[in-house]
Parts: structure tokens; sequence; C-alpha cells
């Protein structure tokens, strides 16, 4: 018998869908909470969890992280990505990469490498091709929709997990947004910004960086779950306070210290997708 019951959700990114990708987004964060989900049922911890299911999200072109990211000013993809242990605050991150397939699987890795937090750019590639993790041609990440489609690209990618033994954690994925200068880094692979993980309350976010760093959205929302607030309702008033301090709209998922999954957007769209024990996947846009 395990103490605590796993839960896991996943965000596909906050904006408008102006095209007809609504199920297929809804289909992708399905996919990526049940590959997550999978570990934890067996007793596979949070970290892994968020993990493989920001890899799912990653892999899906129709998402602005990984493979099909966002362009910048150059024509070029720069990913960001975080991820977040609540037990014991380790973190892992790494900003404006370039040929990198699936990022969050490198922030991983400068989480588990433990001398640094967050590495950016030409160090992170640096770091990558120390320690031997595999590169990709830049191009390969470039699909065919994202040139034509420039202006109409979002979903940052995110997942929060809670396991059997009641650690949280919290990764999130991004090419950032559309058109941004060459190293410009957004909230995704900040600590407590797009991303934040404790023992109190486990945040991915997605939105327009500049403010949500500002506004260091993640932290407020674990802030209100210590508060006392529910789960959605946390979610709720960290994005009114994101709204009234920057005049920004925003979403996040998160789980609390119980397992509860809250989630909130002030956004037209926020395709989600959440599982808990006993229960078949929920999805909600
Ligand atoms: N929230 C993603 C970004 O602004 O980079």
């Amino acid at each position: 018998m395990t103490e605590f019951q796993p839960s896991i959700i996943v965000h596909g990114g906050a904006g408008p869908i102006k095209d007809d990708s609504l199920a297929a987004r809804l289909d992708g964060c399905r996919a990526a909470a049940l590959a997550g989900w999978e570990i934890l049922r067996v007793g596979g911890s949070a970290l892994d969890a968020a993990e493989a299911a920001v890899i799912v999200l990653e892999d899906n072109p129709l998402f602005n992280a990984g493979t099909g990211s966002t362009l910048n000013s150059l024509g070029q993809v720069e990913m960001d990505a975080a991820i977040m242990a609540g037990d014991g605050l380790r973190a892992g991150a790494v900003a404006a990469v370039t040929g990198i397939k699936n990022p969050i699987a490198l922030a991983r890795r400068v989480l588990e490498d433990g001398r640094h937090v967050l590495i950016a750019g030409e160090g992170a590639a640096l770091f990558a091709r120390a320690i031997g993790f595999p590169e990709c041609a830049p191009a390969s990440l470039i699909v065919a929709s994202e040139k034509q489609r420039w202006d109409n690209k979002h979903g940052t990618v995110g997942c929060v997990a809670f396991d059997q033994n009641g650690k949280l954690a919290a990764a999130t994925s991004t090419g950032g947004v559309f058109n941004k200068l060459p190293g410009r880094v957004g909230d995704s692979p900040l600590i407590g910004c797009g991303t934040y993980a404790s023992r109190v309350g486990a945040v991915s976010c997605t939105g327009y960086g500049e403010a949500i760093i500002r506004a260091t959205l993640a932290r407020d929302a674990v802030q209100l779950l210590q508060g006392g607030s529910e789960p959605s309702e946390a979610a709720g008033l960290a994005l009114a306070n994101l709204a009234e301090l920057t005049g920004s709209s925003a979403g996040l998922i998160l789980i609390d210290s119980r397992g509860r999954v809250g989630y909130a957007r002030n956004t037209t769209h926020m395709p989600v997708c959440y599982v808990t024990l006993g229960s078949d996947p929920k999805t909600a846009v």
C-alpha cells in the first residue's frame, strides 16, 4: 500500500488557438500525461514523470518546444527549459540553446550534475558536449508549418507531477516568443518565474515571459498554496496578481503537497490533461 496517491497535469501552452488544431493539441497533452502517469503508476519519481511528459510534448511539432519551436528574429530556434524537484529544491535549466532535440533532458542533466542551476547559450552546448549529450542539426527542429506561420505560434509546454512518495516536480520547455532577439531568455528556465517546485507545491507557467518574470508567477502561486488557498484558487489568484501587476495574461498548472491538481488561465485557450488515481485522463481547454 502506498502512502500517497500520484497525480500529474500537463499543459500545451496558453494563448489563442486560431487554427483547427485544438483536438490534436488535446491528444498531444493526453499522450504526454499518460507517458508520465505510466512512470508514477509503477512507483517512479515525479521528476522522471515530469521529464518524460515534457519530452513527449517537445517531440510533438504542434507545440512551441523542441521540434516545432517558434523562430527568433534571425529565423532560428533557441529554446529554454527547466526542471525542478520539490524535495530539496534541486533544479536544472538551460536557456537559449540550439541543436538540442530535447532541452528538458539537458536541463535534467544540469540538475543531476549539481554544480549550476542554469546554463545558457554556447555554454549549454559545451556542457552537452562534455557529458556526451546527443546534439542535432538546428534546422531539423524547424517544421514547415512553423516557417509559414511565424505569427500564430504559441504553446510552451509543461508538466507537474506528484509521486507515490509524496514528492513533487515541475518541468517547462519552450521555444520562447515569436521574433525574439537572439539570446532572449523567457520565464520558463527561470526558477520561481515559469517553473517552481518545493514541498508545498509545484508549478509550470505559460504566457508572455517578460511579464511572468517580473511577477515571479510560479513562486507567487506556491506562496498562495502556502497561505492556505486550494490549488485552482491559488492558480486563479496568481493570475489575477499577474494581470494587476503587469496587465498581462497567462496560464499555469500546479499540484499541492497532497497531490491535488489545479490550473487556471486568463487567455482564451490552454490545453491541459491531468490524471489522478482511479480516473481516466481528463482534458480541458
Ligand atoms: N513563456 C514562454 C516565454 O515567454 O518564453
